[in-house]
């Protein structure tokens, strides 16, 4: 198992490129099983959960084709052509569930397209019990059929295929948004109207939608409450390119705050983080909209080019959806008060990477959770680095310390370990973080990232790192 090993106390400066996201990608990947045809997409993340998606698919008869080896010429980095030739199984088994929650997303394409799914039901896991009644309900009132069988989830279409209705996808924890992304998805190729109400208005279902729209299928209002999707007989191939990691994003600029540091992130869905941006700008974190790369060299630096939120028309073709931005501190940390949500609210996934920057502040802080009320694992973690953190069920009160000390530390949860990771870039002396494996399901070679930006991070195998 490998280990990062930190020495805290270095400034983070320079330029990073967010990769394609990770959560946009899986469901993505999973709407390959809904044709017949070809699907291209670009600016895919070469993640661990990635290679289990990919994995899964060659499974269910869902091939990657045209492949090339990194080092043939054409080879094109995060491209990847997904094309379904054989679809005579329709099995997910709890081995590859097990290692990979997001493998429910299967179950939507599936049963819309086969008539017949059978997917291992996902447990629960370090951040909470995950259950996925929502994904079911919706996909039942589609017409399928759902029954449990020794632990797996089988799905079967009525004759005639699904049919379109009105479906209401909220939870006691509000909207789902792979739920969402499994009866979008299913809708598709159901005959007539569905309409879900309360689905999941993320970023994530938005892109799923376009690459589903840019397939043939006709949805309308993804990214609001109501999506509304007219059925169609069957859809096409694509080529798509996945959305930029908005919490790869969120994640850089706590970063670049915890470290007192000055960095750049291209790539940067910026129109997507309003929620972060918000928060670190009421901590004293500064984010600046940056003309592209080129423009930014040739005019001796960063600050000197630099465009204001409001003149973010000039950020390029895209807008604020991909940008530069710069991400600069105060050098004091204000404490904030943040509380989690469905988006557009302060997104769960960046919570524990705020609560190690907010260890920092000049104040109380106080953080409650309200999508995964558990997912506070690293909690304890940073105690031991010296944290002052008290939580009552869902709200973490932290009081600023002066200064975070460098310790080992476990790795629970894929953010948690992004957390610990970022408080030992600030802490004094070294930390070590264990098991992260966690880190690899979600950030591309985090280390060697951090590391171009200047940060003292080297990755060991457990038993060298003692
Ligand atoms: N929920 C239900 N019933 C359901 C489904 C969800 O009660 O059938 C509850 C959950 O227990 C939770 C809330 O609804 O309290 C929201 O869960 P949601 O279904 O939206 O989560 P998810 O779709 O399983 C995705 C991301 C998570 C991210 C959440 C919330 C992927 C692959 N995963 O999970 O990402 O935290 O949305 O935004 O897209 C991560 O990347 O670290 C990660 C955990």
């Amino acid at each position: 198992m490998d280990t990062f090993v930190i020495q805290g106390g270095k400034r983070l400066y320079g330029r990073v490129r967010v990769n394609g996201s990770k959560n946009a990608a899986l469901p993505i990947m999973a709407a390959a099983l809904l044709t017949d045809q070809p699907v291209t997409l670009r600016d895919v993340p070469d993640l661990a959960d990635i290679a289990n998606m990919r994995k899964l698919l060659a499974e269910l008869g869902c091939q990657r084709v045209n492949e090339l080896a990194p080092d043939s010429p054409g080879y094109v980095h995060g491209l990847v052509t997904l094309h379904v030739q054989d679809q005579s199984n329709s099995h997910a088994r709890y081995e590859i569930v097990r290692t990979m929650r997001a493998s429910i997303c299967a179950l939507g394409p599936l049963v819309a397209k086969r008539g017949y799914a059978r997917i291992s039901m996902p447990g629960g896991c370090a951040i909470g019990d995950r259950p996925v009644d929502l994904h079911l309900r919706g996909l039942e009132a589609l017409g399928a059929e759902i029954t449990l069988t020794s632990g797996d989830i089988i799905a079967k279409a009525p004759t005639g295929g699904l049919k379109g209705t009105t479906i209401f996808l909220g939870g006691p924890f509000g909207s789902t948004v792979l739920g969402t992304a499994n009866v979008m998805s299913a809708a598709c190729l159901a005959k007539g109207t569905t309409v879900i109400e309360s689905a999941a208005c993320e970023p994530e279902i938005v892109d799923l939608a376009n690459l589903l729209i840019q397939m043939g299928a006709k949805i309308k209002g993804a990214g609001s409450p109501r999506i509304t999707i007219e059925g169609v007989a069957q859809l096409g191939g694509a080529d798509h390119r996945i959305m930029p990691d908005r919490i790869e994003a969120g994640t850089f600029m706590c970063a670049a705050a915890i470290t007192n540091g000055d960095i750049t992130l291209d790539n940067c869905p910026l129109d997507s983080l309003l929620a972060v941006t918000d928060r670190l700008s009421a901590a004293g974190v500064n984010t600046q909209v940056m003309p592209a790369l080129t423009t930014a060299i040739s005019t001796g630096g960063p600050r000197a080019s630099a465009l204001s939120l409001a003149g973010s028309a000039s950020a390029g073709d895209e807008g604020t959806a991909r940008c530069s931005v710069r991400v600069t501190c105060d050098r004091i940390i204000k404490p904030v008060e943040v509380t989690t949500q469905v988006h557009p609210g302060f997104p769960t996934d960046v919570q524990a990477q705020l609560m190690a920057l907010l260890c920092l502040a000049d104040g109380n802080s106080v953080i409650t959770e309200r999508i995964f009320p558990e997912r506070f694992l690293h909690v304890a973690e940073l105690s031991r680095m010296g944290a002052k953190l008290f939580r009552q069920g869902p709200t973490v009160i932290i009081s600023g310390v002066r200064q975070l000390v460098g310790a080992p530390v476990m790795a629970s949860d894929l953010r948690a370990s992004a957390g610990l990771v970022l408080a030992g870039m600030a802490a004094e002396g070294t930390t070590i973080v264990n098991r992260v494996y966690h880190l690899d399901r979600g950030y591309e070679k985090m280390e060697d990232r951090l590391r171009a930006l200047g940060a003292s991070i080297e990755r060991v195998n457990e038993k060298d790192a003692g």
